[in-house]
C-alpha cells in the first residue's frame, strides 16, 4: 500500500528517494511522486507519474543535485488512478508538499468547510484536504510545525503524513496508524514507511509511534507528542540486516525465490527455546486449559488470517484448547465477549494490517492480553503485544504471501505441541519436513505442474477440497491461485460440497482434493467420487495416486505439518499458472502487500 520515503543527508536526495521507492514498490502502488527541495532557489521541484517507478532515473528527472526531498508511492483510494491524484501536493503558494499514507475518515466535512472559506482544490484526494488545512492553519499558527500540528489533530482515521518545505532544510512527518520509522544513517536520516526501503543504507532505527511527529530541521531531527507538543526522547535500535535482504539471487521473481526459500524459513520459525516459549505457553496453561476460563483466539486477514486459522486448529486438536480464530474485519460481535483472561494470537506478515491492528486495539481495551507471530521486525503489531514472536522468514517481497505462511502456521504447531510437552517432537517434525523439502527443490523442474498448470489456465472457475487439517489449505491455495492468475478458485470443507456447492460441478470442471493419509481419507475419496461421478475432472493432491485423480500432485511428507507441506503444490501451480496466463506473478493486479487502510 502507499508508501513514504522522506531524505535529507550528504546525497543527491532525488537518486536515495527513488532507490527507496523502489525498495517500497513490493508494497503495491499505482502512481508516484518525488518532490527535492531546491534549498538555493528556494522552490520545490515536484514530478509525479501513474505507472511504475521502472528505470527512471534522478538526472532525467531534475537538474538539481539536492540533498533534501521527500517521495510517495500512491495505491489509490479516493480519487482515481491520474498523475493529479498522485502525490505529494502542493500548497498553494508552492511553500510546501505534503503526502499522506492512510485515509482523512472526516474528509468531506473538512473539505466543505475549506470550500466555504475559499479554498480550491485540483485533486480528488483526501490527502489535499490536509494540505489545505495546513494552510488555514498556517493564517494563525507561530509555523510550519504548529500549522501542521494543528491540522493533524483534526484529522479523523488512520493516517500518517510527510510534509516538505521549501526553506530551513525542514520535513515534518506525523504518524498516526499508518507506520513510521526513521533510518539513522551516516550524516543522513531517512524518514520512511517501513524499514526495508533504508536496509542498504542503515540498520539503525527509531520507531515512531502513533500520534508522535518527527521534525528534520537544519541537520537536526527531533521527535514530539503531538497531542501534548513535548519533546521527546529517542531511543535508537540496531536491527538484525539480514532480515532485511531484497535481492531475487537469480531467480526469475520473488515469489518462486520466496517458495524455495521454505526448505529453510520454516525451520527458522521453530527455533524458539522453551525458555522463549514459556511466558506464552505458562499464560496459556494457567488460563485457557486445566479448568481455566480464558479463551484463545487468533486472528488475522487474507493468508494471515488462514494462518491464525491454522494455529487455532493446532491448538485445539493437539492441545485441547478451547481456541477460535476471527477474522480481524469481522470482530463486532466479539468486541464485549473480551476478557481479561482471555489470549489473542495475532498473525501478520507486515505487521502494519490496519484490520488486525484495530482487532488487537480492540482486545486490549478489554484487557485481553496479545501475543503475535510477525515476520516484520519493529513493526506495530509486535510493538503492542505482551508475547512477541517473529516468523523469522526475511523480507517477503511477492505480494502473495507464502514462506510468512508456511513458518506461522509451523510456529504455531510448535506452541500448540509443546503445550502438552511435545518441544522436541514439534522441532523435530518442522525439521524433518524441511529436510524434505529441500529433497523436493533439488533439480526439480516443476514438469508435472507446470502440465497441470498449462492444460487448466483456460479455464475460469476452480474448486479446491480439503477436510480437517487440510480444510486452511484448502482456503489458502485457492486463495494463492485466485491473487496472481485472477481466476476463480474456491476453496471448500469438503463436507461442505453435498449442501451445495456440488450444483457448481459441470463436465470438466476442475476439483482439487487435498487428502493426507489420516482419518479423513475415505472421505475426501467419496467427495471425489462424487465429483467425479458429474463429469469434474479431478485433481489429487495426495502421498500417493488413486483411480479416482484425473491428474495426480504428488505432496511432501509432513507428518503432523501435512497442512504446512500441501500448500506448496497451490503455491506453484499459482506462479506457473500466472506465467502461462502473461501474469506479474510479484506485483498482480489491485493488491497491495502490506494493507494499511481499512
Ligand atoms: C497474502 O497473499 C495477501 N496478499 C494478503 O491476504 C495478506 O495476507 C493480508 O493482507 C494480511 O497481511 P499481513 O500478513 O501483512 O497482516
Amino acid at each position: 500500500m502507499c508508501g513514504i520515503f522522506g531524505y535529507a543527508g550528504r546525497d543527491n536526495a532525488a537518486e536515495r528517494i527513488i532507490n527507496g521507492l523502489k525498495r517500497l514498490e513490493y508494497r503495491g502502488y499505482d502512481s508516484w511522486g518525488v518532490a527535492i527541495a531546491d534549498l538555493d532557489s528556494e522552490q520545490i521541484n515536484l514530478v509525479k507519474h501513474t505507472g511504475k517507478i521502472g528505470e527512471v532515473s534522478s538526472e532525467k528527472l531534475f537538474d538539481t543535485t539536492s540533498t533534501i526531498g521527500i517521495g510517495h508511492t500512491r495505491w489509490a483510494t479516493h480519487g482515481g488512478v491520474t498523475d493529479t491524484n498522485a502525490h505529494p501536493h502542493y500548497s498553494t503558494d508552492k511553500s510546501f508538499v505534503l503526502a499522506q499514507n492512510g485515509i482523512v475518515e472526516n474528509y468531506q466535512e473538512l473539505k466543505s468547510e475549506l470550500i466555504s472559506k475559499g479554498y480550491e482544490f485540483i485533486s480528488q484526494t483526501d490527502t489535499e484536504v490536509i494540505v489545505r488545512l495546513v494552510e488555514e492553519e498556517l493564517k494563525t499558527a507561530q509555523d510550519l510545525h504548529e500549522a501542521v500540528r494543528q491540522a493533524f489533530l483534526k484529522l479523523t482515521g488512520r493516517n500518517t503524513i510527510i510534509v516538505l518545505e521549501k526553506k530551513n532544510s525542514h520535513i515534518i512527518a506525523v504518524r498516526n496508524g499508518s507506520p513510521l520509522v526513521i533510518g539513522i544513517g551516516n550524516e543522513e536520516i531517512i524518514i520512511a514507511s517501513d524499514t526495508l526501503s533504508f536496509a542498504d543504507r542503515t540498520n539503525k532505527v527509531i520507531l515512531v509511534e502513533n500520534y508522535q511527529m518527527v521534525e528534520y530541521k537544519n541537520g537536526e531531527t527531533k521527535l514530539f507528542d503531538v497531542k501534548e507538543n513535548a519533546e521527546l526522547k529517542t531511543e535508537i535500535i540496531e536491527l538484525d540486516q539480514a532480515d532485511t535482504k531484497v535481492e531475487k539471487e537469480g531467480f526469475d521473481h520473488f515469489m518462486i525465490k520466496e517458495i524455495v526459500e521454505q526448505r529453510y524459513t520454516i525451520n527458522e520459525a521453530v527455533q524458539y527455546t522453551l525458555d522463549e516459549l514459556n511466558p506464552l505457553l505458562g499464560r496459556i496453561k494457567e488460563k485457557s486449559s486445566k479448568g481455566g476460563q480464558g479463551k484463545v483466539y487468533t486472528v488475522g486477514a487474507g493468508t494471515a488470517g488462514f494462518a491464525a486459522m491454522q494455529i487455532a486448529f493446532f491448538l485445539r486438536k493437539h492441545a485441547n484448547v478451547n481456541a477460535t480464530e476471527l477474522k480481524a474485519y469481522e470482530m463486532e460481535s466479539y468486541k464485549n465477549l473480551f476478557t481479561p483472561e482471555d489470549t489473542l494470537i495475532a498473525v501478520s506478515q507486515s505487521g502494519e494490517t490496519a484490520d488486525t491492528i484495530e482487532a488487537i486495539e480492540f482486545a486490549k481495551e478489554k484487557g485481553t492480553k496479545i501475543a503475535s507471530i510477525v515476520n516484520m521486525l519493529g513493526s506495530t503489531i509486535t510493538r503492542i503485544s505482551d508475547y512477541k514472536y517473529f516468523s523469522r522468514s526475511g523480507a517477503e517481497i511477492c505480494v502473495a504471501s507464502t514462506k510468512a505462511f508456511t513458518a506461522q502456521t509451523a510456529w504455531g504447531l510448535l506452541l500448540a505441541l509443546s503445550l502438552i510437552g511435545k518441544y522436541e517432537e514439534a522441532k523435530k517434525v518442522v525439521k524433518d519436513l524441511s529436510q524434505n523439502l529441500e529433497s523436493f527443490f533439488e533439480g526439480n523442474d516443476f514438469s508435472n505442474i507446470k502440465n497441470l498448470a498449462k492444460k487448466l489456465k483456460d479455464q475460469e472457475h476452480f474448486f479446491v477440497l480439503g477436510k480437517g487439517q487440510n480444510f486452511v489449505a484448502s482456503l489458502e491455495g485457492a486463495l494463492k491461485i485466485k491473487e496472481i492468475t485472477y481466476k476463480h478458485f474456491e476453496g471448500f470443507a469438503a463436507g461442505e460440497l453435498k449442501h451445495g456447492v456440488i450444483a457448481l460441478i459441470d463436465q470438466g470442471t476442475p476439483v482439487f482434493g487435498i487428502i493426507s493419509n489420516d482419518e479423513n481419507k475415505a472421505d475426501m475419496l467419496s467427495a471425489l467420487a462424487e465429483v467425479k461421478a458429474r463429469g469434474g475432472f479431478t485433481i489429487g493432491v495426495a502421498k500417493e495416486n488413486n483411480e479416482l485423480f484425473d491428474f495426480f500432485i504428488e505432496t511432501i511428507e509432513g507428518h503432523e505439518a501435512d497442512s504446512i507441506a500441501n500448500i506448496i503444490p497451490f503455491q506453484l501451480i499459482s506462479y506457473f499458472m500466472a506465467l502461462q496466463l502473461g501474469n506479474s506473478p510479484d506485483k498482480p493486479r489491485n493488491l497491495a502487500k502490506s494493507v494499511t487502510v481499512k
